[in-house]
């Protein structure tokens, strides 16, 4: 049941509202019925959804987030602070700063730079409006790196170039080396953690070209970040992983793997000098403190301070140290993607493909080409969403999946264990999923 938790949210609010007792009394004019009637239709408006929350969802990167994370924004809510300027969120900013340099540490740096912001997309634009400024020359990243690299570079008239990848979709090191002996590299974006198979580039190998090559290195953690404090990834993964104290800037999505509500990206940069590049004037703001506001170093103005104070009660609740609670959930999420990899590789109608370096998994079904397959594949998702099973397609190259040569792209099914529950509900998800499959199968017959 949803929501059995509110009971302490009342009492975090009682506790709140003492903070602003001097004040003098005041009451809002709010019709409470009407207020009950319209929240009782957005609750059935709200029925239009795939059940993201629940277990039986496993499809695109969708995590519910945690209690605490959940509870801790709607309280901030009722201040609703504005982490632009301290001006705005005064405890909101400290808890941000708080966030920030914890999350550094978990990579290795003491005194990072950085801030929170909307996502994922406006954390790497920040990264690599900050890297260009930093020097001249064509940003690249691999084929299989996240769609919004060349839409940033794009908006930002940066050249850019995509780098093959190899037959477990990481960046190809020497396809890599090829393009910086013929042309400029300002920088290279690794990604720790594709969106489409969890791949992790091998940033060892780019950070020995780099001695030779002199690039700026960016590595986009948005999805795989926080795997960095898992304890069972494989050994060469986790050496890999060991290696992002190396890079310039990092960005990481407590939206994803974080537990955090939608609006939580975050970026980081390894010299703080790096501030220099957002300094603007501000006739209007940073009046209230002397100290670093916010927004002198972020390119959005305002921005929910309460994305600070949840992640910051879910960071006390939940702290970012290996062997933890939180890095143990981690670890479930891959150990879970392993064992349904396994059953997917012996199971007679599928094809399996890598091995999942983090959660994610992908299969395409067994059949006589490439274009069959895809077609078998958004049939199934159809059919099992029918079901209440609810996975993603993916369409991916076909040097993943050697046996369809006859294309270069195949449409494959693809399993995101983000959740907790996943581990324990698995064996009752596989008995689903097989019953599931022998009804798709025999309808097709
Ligand atoms: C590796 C990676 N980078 C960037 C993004 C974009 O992040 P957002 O959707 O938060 O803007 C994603 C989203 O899935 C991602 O997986």
């Amino acid at each position: 049941m949803m929501g059995s938790d509110l009971g302490i949210l009342e009492e975090a609010l009682t506790k709140l509202n003492v903070g602003f007792a001097k004040l003098p009394a005041f009451s809002q004019d709010i019709d409470l019925e009407n207020l009950r009637k319209v929240m009782l239709e957005t609750a059935t408006a709200m029925h239009n959804n795939y059940p993201y929350h629940h277990p039986n969802y496993f499809g695109q990167m969708l995590k519910p987030p945690h209690p605490i994370a959940r509870l801790a924004y709607m309280l901030s809510l009722y201040i609703n602070p504005n982490n632009h300027a301290i001006d705005g969120g005064r405890a909101s900013s400290a808890m941000e700063k708080e966030c920030i340099q914890k999350i550094g540490v978990m990579f290795g740096w003491e005194q990072p730079l950085g801030h929170l912001c909307s996502g994922g997309t406006m954390a790497n634009l920040e990264a690599l409006w900050v890297s260009h400024q930093r020097r001249d020359g064509i940003i690249v990243a691999s084929e299989q790196a996240h769609y919004t690299h060349r839409r940033i570079c794009g908006v930002l008239k940066i050249p850019f170039k995509a780098i093959g990848s190899n037959n477990v979709g990481c960046m190809d090191v020497e396809r890599l080396k090829i393009v910086l002996e013929k042309e400029k590299v300002s920088t290279v974006v690794v990604t720790m953690g594709t969106t489409a198979l969890g791949s992790v580039d091998p940033l060892i190998g780019i950070l020995e070209l780099q001695q030779q090559y002199g690039f700026l290195i960016h590595a986009d953690c948005a999805y795989g970040g926080y795997f960095t404090l898992a304890d069972n990834l494989e050994l060469n993964i986790d050496r890999q992983f060991q290696q992002l104290q190396q890079v310039d800037s990092i960005v990481i999505d407590p939206h994803k793997h974080g537990l955090q509500p939608y609006g939580c990206g975050c970026v980081l940069f390894k010299d703080p000098r790096v501030g220099k590049y957002y300094k603007h004037d501000s006739p209007y703001t940073y009046f209230s403190s002397e100290s670093l506001h916010l927004g002198e170093i972020s390119l959005e103005c305002s921005r929910p301070g309460s994305a600070a104070v949840a992640l910051w009660a879910t960071m006390k609740m939940l702290p970012l140290v290996r062997g933890g609670d939180f890095s143990k959930m981690l670890s479930k999420n891959i150990s879970t993607a392993i064992r349904w990899h396994q059953f997917i590789e012996n199971a007679p109608h599928f094809v399996a493909g890598p091995k999942p370096s983090l959660d994610i998994v992908v299969w395409a079904f067994e059949a006589e080409s490439a274009q069959e397959a895809s077609v078998l594949a958004q049939a199934f998702f159809k059919y099992a969403e029918q079901q209440h099973l609810y996975l993603a397609l993916v369409k991916l190259p076909t040097v993943l999946f050697p046996k369809y040569a006859d294309s270069e792209v195949i449409t494959c099914l693809r399993t995101c264990f983000m959740k907790p529950e996943h581990e324990k509900n698995l064996d009752q998800l596989i008995d689903q999923f097989n019953k599931v499959v022998d009804d798709f199968l025999s309808n097709q017959n």
